[in-house]
């Protein structure tokens, strides 16, 4: 089977400025290709540069200097407009803080990355109600975020990334509300997306039991990318 680059960074660096005392190198000089139905996680401690390093992949975010193609296309090079619709067609973003539509129910939140789609609506709730019950969220379609517990709005923030069936899928500590059992399952759709459906998923997380399900896993810290995980890391629990 061929295989291409879906993600392609180099030498991407992103530099936030605090007053002139201080800046901060969010992300430092990463380079990196992750090809079709790869599954990469990436650990690293607080602060180590994840969410600044998926906002930079998924386009919410402009690189300080270097570049990000994400399937053939140099983000950097897009008009806005053509940024939101690539966003929408080919990333699913599950964000550190859910990001849910408040007023939406679950099944709606679900829903709306489909609503722009072709898709019929009879379709578009079929699936999106699907995904819910793969969540084990079945019960919880109509409830609204705020009647949802945390490790709820995060698997239906799963739901939603999954919806369009994204080229990319970026996952921001996607198990980080869930429990183990419920994480394991999550891992598992995810790893049966990157090998079934060929898409390219990129977990960022503290979860060292990720490392069963990913195909390649990277550690950060202080912006830097490297290939070599410290021991320590290993040592909680899992
Ligand atoms: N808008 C900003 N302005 C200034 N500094 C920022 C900004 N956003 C992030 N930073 C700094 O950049 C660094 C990386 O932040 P980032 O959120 O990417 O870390 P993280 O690895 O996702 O951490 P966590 O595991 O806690 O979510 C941190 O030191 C943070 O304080
Ligand atoms: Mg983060």
């Amino acid at each position: 089977m061929s295989t291409k680059n879906v993600i392609e960074l180099s030498n991407l660096t992103k530099t936030y400025q605090r007053g002139n005392a201080s800046e901060v190198k969010a992300v430092d000089d990463v380079s990196l290709k992750v090809v079709d139905g790869e599954f990469l996680t990436i650990l690293g401690p607080s602060g180590s540069g994840k969410t600044t390093l998926l906002n930079l992949i998924g386009g919410l975010d402009k690189p300080s200097e270097g570049t990000v193609i994400l399937d053939g296309l140099d983000i950097s090079k897009l008009t806005e407009s053509e940024l939101v619709k690539v966003r929408r067609e080919k990333v699913g973003f599950v964000f550190q803080a859910f990001n849910l539509i408040p007023t939406f129910s679950a099944l709606e939140n679900v829903e709306a990355p489909l609503a722009p789609t072709k898709m019929p609506k009879n379709e578009r709730i079929e699936r999106s109600q699907e995904l819910l019950w793969l969540m084990g969220l079945k019960q919880r379609a109509d409830h609204l975020p705020a009647e949802l517990s945390a490790g709820e709005q995060q698997r239906v923030a799963i739901a939603r990334a999954f919806a369009n069936k994204p080229t990319v899928l970026l996952l921001d500590e996607p198990t980080g509300n869930l429990d183990t059992k419920s994480g394991k399952k999550i891992l598992e759709l995810c790893h049966r997306a990157s090998k079934e459906q060929g898409q390219t998923v990129v977990a960022v997380t503290h979860a060292t039991y990720i490392r069963r399900y990913t195909d390649c896993l990277l550690f950060m810290r202080d912006g830097k990318l490297f290939s070599q995980i410290p021991q320590e890391e290993f040592e909680e629990a899992e």
